[in-house]
């Protein structure tokens, strides 16, 4: 009826949107360890002939060989990873193959292959982010003593030392990898033997798969089992809330390169030049790595909306679970590595920010400290004063340390010259020494522990 319109017809549309072929061959490795896993125990168990389960496990080894060498054969007609490899195992041993598929179905053999999947994306993620922590480290290190602006509002507020502000970072990936951490840990259970929703009636032994596969233990309830995608939801918010982490340093760095600031110049081989403006050199890598930020929350939005609404066991809704992961963790993959080798490579501008620190009476909170300290004055009044003494500095164009003695006597009289040994930014920093605070002592004594902490 509507065939004037339309190029193909129902059956090819149909073959089209019901096909994850194209995006679940990716699966190939965890589908065929799988099946070696299920089929062994299916011999294990007498369920299947010891014979005919060495003929499966060796065509299975087959197409793991034949995939590895020339990739998965993307035919929309075989639908998805497992009638690919099913019928390819029919094609090299006869309808033997046909047994592999005892006691399972597509739906807990996807969950128990995307299982696998997310556990080793989240190996993959959690090796990346301690090289990034590494490289946070060795740079804070390095610059632990460097004064820079420290900013409340994007305003000058107090000084603090480049180590202390690339540590905030370290400590942000180190919550990080604690997700990633949980993540994997909840995953960490089998959901094979599921079968369609309610279990099976074969005397299968999901403990020993659960084993085979690496996993600590089978799950509890086949419905859930087959129709539970929270280790993928676990991994997008993981994998979004380090995105997010990343988006922020990528921002400090775009703002630093940026001409006003100056505090860093980024490597050449994380930039890109215009084709119109000769002078410009722009921070692409870091741009980038903040817009990945935006589609890695899209794709954990994505499958968020995708299970709110499905009611128990499995929907074919469901199948579109994978793209969005595919997509977050590649992105995710190419932001680590692209910060960590802005981190290692980027040269600190650490003059340009002390000039920018003491111009900006980054100290008046140490003049208030010390009216508190040296003149019990309650804090309120000592704030007061500090702002009549910036006022002061701020028409007479010199930082708070080069105001003249009798400026600031007359500003207030309990003043007197031993001041001047707070007012300098160095003196700042190395007087915040609370736990946590910015002293190049504190930062020194973090650094030494987190390298502890990651055994280096
Ligand atoms: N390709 C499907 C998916 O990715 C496999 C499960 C299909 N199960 C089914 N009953 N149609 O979710």
């Amino acid at each position: 009826m509507w065939g004037g319109r339309f190029a193909a017809g129902p059956a090819s549309i149909m073959r089209e949107i019901n096909a994850s072929i194209p995006f679940d061959k990716r699966l190939w490795q965890q589908d065929i360890a799988g099946s070696k896993a299920h089929v062994a125990m299916l011999a294990q168990q007498g369920i299947v002939e010891g014979e005919d389960a060495q003929a499966i496990t060796e065509g299975l080894n087959r197409i793991a060989a034949e995939y590895e060498a020339d990739g998965v054969p993307v035919d929309l007609d075989l639908e998805d990873i497992h009638m690919v490899t099913e019928s390819r195992l029919a094609q090299l041993i006869g309808p033997i193959a046909g047994r592999l598929h005892t006691a399972r179905s597509r739906n807990d053999q996807v969950a128990t292959d995307f299982r696998l999947w997310v556990r080793d994306a989240i190996d993959e993620v959690e090796a990346g982010l301690l090289g990034l922590q590494r490289a946070l480290l060795a740079r804070a290190d390095e610059h632990a003593d460097a004064v820079m602006p420290g900013f409340t509002h994007l305003q000058s507020a107090q000084p603090v030392t480049l180590g202390h502000h690339l540590m905030a970072y370290y400590e942000m990936v180190r919550r990080d990898r604690s997700r990633f951490a949980d993540a994997r840990a909840r995953a960490d259970e089998c959901p094979l033997g599921a079968a369609a929703l309610a279990g099976t009636g074969f005397p299968i032994d999901r403990q020993a798969t659960a084993e085979a596969l690496g996993f600590a233990r089978p799950t509890d309830n086949s419905l859930d089992s087959v129709s539970d995608r929270d280790f993928a939801l676990d991994y997008l918010m993981a994998a979004t809330q380090a995105s997010l982490h990343l988006s922020r340093l990528a921002e400090e760095f775009i703002i630093w390169a940026s001409q006003p600031f100056g505090f860093v110049k980024l490597p050449d081989a994380y930039s890109t030049g215009s084709s119109i403006m000769p002078q410009k050199r722009n921070p692409d890598a870091a741009e980038l790595v903040r817009g990945h930020a935006g589609r890695i929350m899209g794709c954990m939005t994505a499958l968020c909306v995708t299970m709110k609404g499905l009611p128990l066991a499995y929907s074919k809704d469901m199948q579109d679970d994978k793209p969005p992961v595919f997509e977050a963790h590649d992105l995710l993959g190419l932001s680590i590595a692209a910060m960590t080798g802005m981190i290692e490579t980027v040269t600190f501008r650490t003059d340009r920010m002390r000039g920018l620190a003491e111009s900006g009476f980054a100290t008046a909170t140490d003049l208030a400290d010390w009216l508190v300290r040296e003149g019990g004055i309650p804090f309120r009044e000592a704030h007061h004063i500090t702002g009549r003494a910036v006022a002061a500095a701020e028409a007479a164009g010199v930082p708070l340390d080069q105001l003249p003695i009798a400026t600031l006597t007359q500003i207030d009289a309990r003043i007197d010259a031993r001041v001047y040994a707070v007012l300098t930014v160095d003196a700042s920093v190395a007087s915040r020494t609370s736990h946590g605070g910015t002293a190049p002592a504190q930062v020194r004594a973090r650094i030494a522990q987190a390298r502890e902490e990651l055994g280096s």
